[in-house]
């Protein structure tokens, strides 16, 4: 039955038996109930199942050191503990549940299932002989007292060619164990940031060689007096990380940048913007009467609506109430497009693709409006309300829109791929736009030929 472990995240650690190959068909069976699994492999089960193949299918790096650190500096079995609804062990060797029963962490499914307070799920698999030793009872009955499930191995013919018990626990009867350990408990981490990062991005060409990009980030303070401001949630990570995208595929990157969090992308020609005002002043030199104009503009900037109308030159102080008279700010997107869409002037002045985003709470029906209303090429709309898209994460969940009425949902994603799936779009319209050039370039040199034989 599908949707049985929807919106769960379960660890699956696999140790060093014949059976590890199983552990594939085990996570895809996870992953067919709903799951989010994230894989970690024991050193001796590396030697029998290669983590490439964990790695594609559950869309996580696969764990295997327990002193490695996650590239964000994070400790990658303690979050797995933290934020697994279950972990699993399948298969687990004797040596696992000798290791287990003593809390001995050595490994990363030991240091994992130690340092977690979600419910485990153990199953055994073993030679028959091994399974019935008085240490293998003993340290299955311990785990037990822990709270452990243990899915008793089975009957049948075993790796040593002998017969006996020991074989995995047929795949659908762990998967059942492990959606009643998690049933009636709510989800630990909803939020995609705080569970293990997503498998590493996939790294583009350098298609953006010669391009020139204009790309904004962060959000505008509107200033009340000196020392107060009207900001808005934006952390820029959305802006930076197209910045730092566009870069690694060879354009050179202006970055326009408001109030953002962290290092701005090496590399960038950085210009520090606080107001409305001061970024479109900014997008007016580096834009509209820039020349050449950039090849493309991502206006990832979450710009004020609204601006105090007139903000106080000294400090505000104490009072009984405070009214502020909020005057709209123009729309600085719909601005640049209206000048440079068409072309302010001479022909090899070819209009930059405009990108602009959309912050929507409650669906995304505005989006198509914006588009047209803002007159850009595409639109990046996310709903900023749902779990792991909004302001401040490492993740996003958006719909790109395009002129021709076209809508292509992606999965959540991280911002940098999110940002090298807008320029992978962004690369094929500079494209089409260079195409399209060569060929109106071919018809008025004919047709100038042809008035030049007519003279
Ligand atoms: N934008 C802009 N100038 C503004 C406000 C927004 O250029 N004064 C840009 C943003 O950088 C973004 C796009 O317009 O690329 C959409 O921003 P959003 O806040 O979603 O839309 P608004 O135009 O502000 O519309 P609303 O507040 O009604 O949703």
């Amino acid at each position: 039955m599908s949707g049985r472990l929807k919106g769960r995240l379960i660890g699956l650690g696999v140790t060093g038996s014949i059976a590890a190959y199983k552990a594939v068909e085990l996570l895809r069976l996870l992953t067919a109930a709903g799951a989010d699994v994230v894989v970690m492999l024991s050193p001796s089960a590396t030697r029998f199942v290669g983590p490439l193949s964990f790695a594609a299918l559950s869309r996580h790096p696969v764990e295997t050191e327990v002193l490695d650190l996650l590239p964000d500096g994070r400790i990658g079995h303690i979050v797995i503990a933290d934020s697994a609804d279950a972990i699993v062990v399948a298969p687990a060797t004797a040596h696992f549940l000798g290791a287990m029963a003593n809390g001995l962490a050595g490994d990363v499914v030991t240091a994992t299932c130690l340092a977690s307070s979600a419910p485990v799920v153990v199953a055994p698999a073993m030679d028959g002989d091994m399974w019935t030793h008085p240490a293998t009872v003993a340290n299955a009955a311990r785990l037990r007292e822990f709270g452990y499930h243990v899915v008793p191995p089975g009957a049948g013919p075993l790796a040593s060619g002998q017969s006996g018990t020991g074989r995995l626990a047929e795949l659908p009867s762990i998967v059942d164990v492990v959606v009643a350990a998690v049933a009636g408990r709510a989800i630990r981490q909803a939020d995609p940031a705080a569970r293990p990062p997503l498998a590493a991005d996939r790294p583009r060409e350098a298609d953006l060689v010669g391009r020139r990009m204009v790309g904004t980030a962060g959000g505008t303070r509107e200033p009340i007096d000196p020392v107060r401001f009207i900001g808005n949630r934006s952390s820029g990570k959305m802006g930076v990380a197209v910045a730092r995208a566009a870069l690694d595929r060879g354009a050179s990157v202006t970055l326009i940048a408001a109030a953002v969090e962290g290092a701005p992308p090496e590399g960038a020609h950085l210009v520090r913007v606080e107001t409305t005002a001061e970024l479109q002043a900014a997008l007016r030199r580096d834009v509209i009467d820039a020349d050449p104009p950039p090849d493309a503009l991502v206006m990832a900037a979450a710009v004020a609506d609204f601006t105090p109308l007139q903000p106080a030159d000294e400090k505000i102080h104490r009072g009984v109430s405070l009214t502020l008279e909020l005057v709209p700010t123009p729309d600085l997107l719909a601005e640049v497009a209206g000048t440079v869409n068409p072309p302010v002037a001479g022909a090899d002045r070819r209009p930059p693709v405009l990108v602009g985003f959309a912050a929507e709470t409650g669906g995304l029906e505005r989006a198509a409006e914006k588009l047209r209303a803002k007159g850009v090429d595409l639109l990046v709309a996310n709903d900023v309300a749902e779990a792991g898209s909004g302001f401040g994460t490492d993740t996003n969940r958006v719909v790109i829109l395009d002129r021709a009425g076209a809508q292509e949902a992606l999965p959540l994603l991280t911002k940098r791929e999110v940002a090298d799936r807008l320029l992978d779009r962004v690369a094929r319209a500079l494209d089409a736009r260079d195409a399209a050039g060569q060929t109106e370039a071919m018809q008025e040199s004919t047709k100038a030929r042809g008035a030049e034989v007519h003279r």
